[in-house]
Protein backbone atom coordinates (compact mmCIF):
# COMPACT_ATOMS: atom_id res chain seq x y z
CA UNK A 1 0.00 0.00 0.00
CA UNK A 2 2.70 2.62 1.40
CA UNK A 3 5.14 1.75 -1.75
CA UNK A 4 2.11 2.19 -4.21
CA UNK A 5 1.10 5.57 -2.64
CA UNK A 6 4.57 6.47 -2.64
CA UNK A 7 5.08 5.51 -6.87
CA UNK A 8 1.42 7.42 -7.32
CA UNK A 9 2.67 10.55 -5.79
CA UNK A 10 6.38 10.40 -7.25
CA UNK A 11 4.45 9.45 -10.81
CA UNK A 12 2.03 12.63 -10.41
CA UNK A 13 4.96 15.05 -9.27
CA UNK A 14 7.03 14.02 -12.18
CA UNK A 15 4.18 14.76 -14.86
CA UNK A 16 3.74 17.79 -13.08
CA UNK A 17 7.60 18.75 -13.53
CA UNK A 18 7.29 17.87 -17.34
CA UNK A 19 4.08 19.84 -18.13
CA UNK A 20 6.11 22.84 -16.05
CA UNK A 21 9.10 22.28 -18.11
CA UNK A 22 7.38 22.26 -21.61
CA UNK A 23 5.29 25.44 -20.70
CA UNK A 24 8.56 27.15 -19.69
CA UNK A 25 9.63 26.19 -22.96
CA UNK A 26 7.03 27.29 -24.80
CA UNK A 27 7.16 30.70 -23.36
CA UNK A 28 10.46 31.50 -23.11
CA UNK A 29 10.80 30.57 -27.25
CA UNK A 30 10.72 33.15 -29.60
CA UNK A 31 11.05 33.57 -33.56
CA UNK A 32 15.19 34.70 -32.48
CA UNK A 33 16.63 33.80 -29.15
CA UNK A 34 20.28 34.51 -27.90
CA UNK A 35 22.61 31.77 -27.46
CA UNK A 36 22.58 31.64 -23.64
CA UNK A 37 18.69 31.75 -24.45
CA UNK A 38 19.23 28.63 -25.84
CA UNK A 39 21.78 27.59 -23.13
CA UNK A 40 18.86 28.29 -20.68
CA UNK A 41 15.63 26.55 -22.57
CA UNK A 42 18.59 23.82 -22.58
CA UNK A 43 19.01 23.41 -18.68
CA UNK A 44 14.72 23.14 -18.74
CA UNK A 45 14.65 20.94 -20.86
CA UNK A 46 17.23 18.59 -18.90
CA UNK A 47 14.88 18.94 -16.21
CA UNK A 48 11.91 17.75 -18.87
CA UNK A 49 14.22 14.64 -19.61
CA UNK A 50 15.08 13.29 -15.91
CA UNK A 51 11.10 14.01 -14.89
CA UNK A 52 10.62 12.21 -18.28
CA UNK A 53 13.05 8.88 -16.98
CA UNK A 54 11.53 8.87 -13.53
CA UNK A 55 7.89 9.08 -14.39
CA UNK A 56 8.70 6.31 -17.21
CA UNK A 57 10.44 4.08 -14.53
CA UNK A 58 7.96 4.64 -11.83
CA UNK A 59 5.27 4.14 -14.65
CA UNK A 60 6.64 0.72 -15.63
CA UNK A 61 7.11 -0.36 -12.11
CA UNK A 62 3.37 0.32 -11.17
CA UNK A 63 2.56 -1.93 -14.51
CA UNK A 64 5.01 -4.76 -14.77
CA UNK A 65 5.82 -4.53 -10.74
CA UNK A 66 2.21 -5.58 -9.53
CA UNK A 67 2.47 -2.87 -7.27
CA UNK A 68 -1.29 -1.95 -6.59
CA UNK A 69 -2.95 -4.38 -9.37
CA UNK A 70 -1.89 -7.40 -11.35
CA UNK A 71 0.35 -6.53 -14.60
CA UNK A 72 -2.21 -8.39 -16.27
CA UNK A 73 -4.86 -5.67 -15.52
CA UNK A 74 -2.44 -2.95 -17.90
CA UNK A 75 -1.00 -5.21 -20.29
CA UNK A 76 -4.48 -6.43 -21.65
CA UNK A 77 -5.89 -2.61 -21.52
CA UNK A 78 -5.81 -1.44 -24.97
CA UNK A 79 -6.41 2.47 -23.09
CA UNK A 80 -3.58 2.12 -21.22
CA UNK A 81 -1.51 0.58 -24.11
CA UNK A 82 -2.80 4.05 -25.95
CA UNK A 83 -1.57 5.46 -23.40
CA UNK A 84 1.64 4.46 -23.07
CA UNK A 85 1.88 4.97 -27.01
CA UNK A 86 1.50 8.48 -26.58
CA UNK A 87 3.79 9.01 -24.30
CA UNK A 88 6.07 7.27 -26.57
CA UNK A 89 5.12 9.99 -29.37
CA UNK A 90 5.69 12.76 -26.85
CA UNK A 91 9.20 11.60 -26.44
CA UNK A 92 9.92 10.72 -30.15
CA UNK A 93 8.47 14.68 -30.94
CA UNK A 94 10.82 16.03 -27.79
CA UNK A 95 14.41 14.55 -29.64
CA UNK A 96 14.50 17.32 -32.48
CA UNK A 97 13.92 20.31 -29.66
CA UNK A 98 16.76 18.72 -27.59
CA UNK A 99 19.23 18.76 -30.04
CA UNK A 100 18.52 21.90 -31.76
CA UNK A 101 19.01 23.28 -28.17
CA UNK A 102 21.92 21.86 -27.39
CA UNK A 103 23.70 21.52 -31.03
CA UNK A 104 23.18 25.35 -30.73
CA UNK A 105 23.81 26.68 -27.26
CA UNK A 106 27.96 26.73 -27.36
CA UNK A 107 29.19 30.25 -29.07
CA UNK A 108 28.93 34.08 -28.84
CA UNK A 109 25.96 34.43 -25.58
CA UNK A 110 25.07 37.69 -27.16
CA UNK A 111 24.37 35.93 -30.87
CA UNK A 112 20.93 35.57 -32.33
CA UNK A 113 19.43 32.06 -33.17
CA UNK A 114 16.91 31.79 -35.51
CA UNK A 115 14.37 29.25 -34.07
CA UNK A 116 12.81 26.68 -36.35
CA UNK A 117 8.82 26.84 -36.90
CA UNK A 118 8.75 23.31 -36.67
CA UNK A 119 10.15 23.27 -33.08
CA UNK A 120 6.99 25.63 -32.13
CA UNK A 121 4.56 22.81 -33.50
CA UNK A 122 6.17 19.90 -31.62
CA UNK A 123 5.96 21.35 -28.12
CA UNK A 124 2.64 22.48 -29.10
CA UNK A 125 1.96 18.52 -29.68
CA UNK A 126 3.70 17.61 -26.51
CA UNK A 127 1.44 19.80 -24.76
CA UNK A 128 -1.87 18.44 -26.21
CA UNK A 129 -0.99 14.72 -26.07
CA UNK A 130 0.27 15.48 -22.61
CA UNK A 131 -3.40 17.05 -21.87
CA UNK A 132 -5.08 14.13 -23.03
CA UNK A 133 -3.21 11.25 -21.57
CA UNK A 134 -4.55 12.02 -17.79
CA UNK A 135 -7.93 10.73 -19.15
CA UNK A 136 -6.48 8.08 -20.40
CA UNK A 137 -5.42 7.10 -17.57
CA UNK A 138 -8.22 7.73 -15.13
CA UNK A 139 -10.46 5.57 -17.59
CA UNK A 140 -7.59 2.62 -17.16
CA UNK A 141 -6.95 2.69 -13.83
CA UNK A 142 -11.03 2.02 -13.27
CA UNK A 143 -10.48 -0.75 -15.65
CA UNK A 144 -12.06 0.53 -19.11
CA UNK A 145 -10.66 -1.00 -21.93
CA UNK A 146 -9.80 -4.26 -20.34
CA UNK A 147 -10.11 -6.55 -22.74
CA UNK A 148 -8.55 -9.63 -20.87
C1 LIG B 1 5.36 5.05 -20.02
C2 LIG B 1 4.58 5.89 -19.46
C3 LIG B 1 3.58 5.57 -18.36
C4 LIG B 1 3.29 4.39 -17.71
C5 LIG B 1 3.92 3.01 -17.93
C6 LIG B 1 2.24 4.68 -16.74
C7 LIG B 1 1.67 3.74 -15.87
C8 LIG B 1 0.71 4.04 -14.93
C9 LIG B 1 0.13 3.06 -14.01
C10 LIG B 1 0.45 1.57 -13.99
C11 LIG B 1 -0.76 3.71 -13.23
C12 LIG B 1 -1.60 3.15 -12.07
C13 LIG B 1 -3.01 3.02 -12.55
C14 LIG B 1 -3.94 2.43 -11.51
O1 LIG B 1 -4.08 2.98 -10.45
O2 LIG B 1 -4.51 1.41 -11.80
C15 LIG B 1 -0.77 5.09 -13.67
C16 LIG B 1 -1.60 6.04 -13.12
C17 LIG B 1 -1.71 7.30 -13.65
N1 LIG B 1 -0.96 7.84 -14.67
FE1 LIG B 1 0.53 6.95 -15.68
N2 LIG B 1 1.91 6.00 -16.79
C18 LIG B 1 2.71 6.58 -17.78
C19 LIG B 1 2.70 7.87 -18.20
C20 LIG B 1 1.80 8.80 -17.74
C21 LIG B 1 1.69 10.15 -18.25
C22 LIG B 1 2.58 10.76 -19.32
C23 LIG B 1 0.65 10.75 -17.59
C24 LIG B 1 0.08 12.15 -17.70
C25 LIG B 1 0.39 13.04 -18.58
C26 LIG B 1 0.11 9.77 -16.65
C27 LIG B 1 -0.95 10.00 -15.81
C28 LIG B 1 -1.42 9.12 -14.88
C29 LIG B 1 -2.52 9.40 -13.97
C30 LIG B 1 -3.32 10.71 -13.89
C31 LIG B 1 -2.71 8.26 -13.20
C32 LIG B 1 -3.75 8.03 -12.07
C33 LIG B 1 -5.00 7.45 -12.66
C34 LIG B 1 -6.10 7.31 -11.60
O3 LIG B 1 -5.85 6.72 -10.56
O4 LIG B 1 -7.20 7.82 -11.85
N3 LIG B 1 0.84 8.61 -16.76
N4 LIG B 1 0.14 5.26 -14.69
Amino acid sequence: MTLEIFLRYVHFNSIFAIVGSLVSEHLLLKKEVTRAELDRLSKIDAVYGIAALILVSVGLTLWLGSIGKPAIYYTKNWIFLTKVGLFSLVGILSIYPTVFFIKNRNGDPDELVKIPSSIFWMLRLELLLLFVIPLLAGLMARGVGFFG
